[in-house]
């Protein structure tokens, strides 16, 4: 059962990339142009830090998938990718792993094919120390990804009611385990106060997860009979939104993801105050409809890209974004209005 929901949210959420309007809030952001700003491109350094660590670039693959034949030979396929662009990524939801060991291959692949890279395994908040550890040793992972998702939760008939020992958890699997903690939203967003909670339980990076790319509500609600959760498609805050909420919170590093579509997303992200980005829809699609050739292709024609925004920007590292001059328009402007954000 599990195996036939992670091959349906991978087409799912293909068809509606495919379908995806284009629009977007970080179209709400925009770079102030200073003709004489620019720098030259060989001093441009894609370095960023990231929970003690240092990372070549501000762009990982995040948590998409495994537990099924068809999901692990697309963890093998975005494994490859990673290698071959030296990013960083995530597995998916390990739990169909700690419910049935046999299909441990289809995430171990993730290690098997990038031996060298920062791999992060990925569990749900209900999960046990126990489990936490057997999961990181099994991709033999760099980090932990905690995700919190009780919208999607809610829409699926058969999902998870109760969230009131996620606190709780969390302190305890922070406390346990060994590598740096990562806890992201699905795409509905991580508020302030959220972020705040996490900071001081020990987190490492907050993974804002916001609105405006796949969209868990709406996958739940198209394989619900009935589809009657439309409703609950428009929940939570858009990424955007979701930086500028956590903007200069001190002592927890953050990341982005939810609709980065381009290089640019990943500039204004960086220039929101993440310290990285993550993409899973968009990359999912190029693998899914195209191959993994193609995916290196594209994540290395945006990390060019991300170089010649940063070489006409003046900024030397992405860390030289956070404060460059920027043009808040739209539903982000409002947003920022109506929670007194300057
Ligand atoms: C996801 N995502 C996800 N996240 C997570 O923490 N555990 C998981 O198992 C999954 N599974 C999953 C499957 C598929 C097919 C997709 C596309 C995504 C969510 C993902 O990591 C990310 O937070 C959101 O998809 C928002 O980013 P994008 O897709 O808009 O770039």
């Amino acid at each position: 059962m599990i195996a036939d929901r992670k091959d349906d949210h991978v087409r799912h959420a293909v068809n509606h990339q495919r379908q995806a309007t284009g629009s977007s809030d970080f179209d709400s952001v925009t770079f102030v142009h200073h003709a004489l700003a620019g720098i030259d491109a060989d001093e441009v350094s894609l370095a960023v830090d990231v929970a003690g660590k240092q990372w070549a670039t501000p762009l990982f693959v995040n948590a998409m998938t495994g537990g099924s034949t068809k999901t692990g030979e697309i963890n093998r396929q975005l494994a490859i990718a990673a290698r071959e662009t030296g990013i960083p990524i995530a597995s998916g939801s390990m739990s169909a792993y700690f419910r049935d060991p046999s299909v441990a291959g289809t995430y171990r692949v993730l290690r098997q094919e990038n031996p060298h890279g920062f791999v992060m395994a990925n569990v749900n908040a209900n999960a046990t120390v126990d489990q936490v550890r057997s999961a990181v040793d099994l991709l033999e992972a760099d980090a932990l990804q905690i995700h919190l998702n009780a919208v999607q939760e809610v829409v699926m008939p058969e999902g998870d009611r109760s969230f009131g020992s996620w606190p709780r958890r969390i302190e305890e699997i922070v406390a346990a385990t060994a590598v740096p903690v990562f806890v992201k939203e699905v795409g509905f967003g991580l508020s302030r106060q959220t972020v705040s909670w996490l900071r001081d339980a020990g987190v490492a990076v907050a993974d804002v997860g916001g609105r405006g790319g796949t969209n868990f509500a709406r996958i739940e609600n198209d394989r619900r009979v009935g589809g009657d959760f439309g409703f609950i498609e428009s929940w939570g805050q858009s990424t955007p939104n979701c930086l500028l909420d956590c903007a200069d919170l001190p002592g927890i590093d953050i990341a982005a993801s939810g609709g980065i579509r381009s290089p640019l997303d990943i500039a204004r992200a960086l220039a929101l105050g993440a310290d990285a980005t993550g993409v899973a829809g968009a990359f999912l699609e190029t693998l899914v409809s195209h191959d993994t050739a193609a995916l290196v292709d594209k994540i290395g024609t945006w990390l060019d890209q991300l170089r010649t925004i940063l070489t006409v920007l003046g900024a030397r590292t992405p860390a030289d974004l956070v404060g460059a001059d920027l043009l808040i328009t739209g539903e982000v402007a409002s947003f920022c209005q109506l929670r007194g954000i300057d």
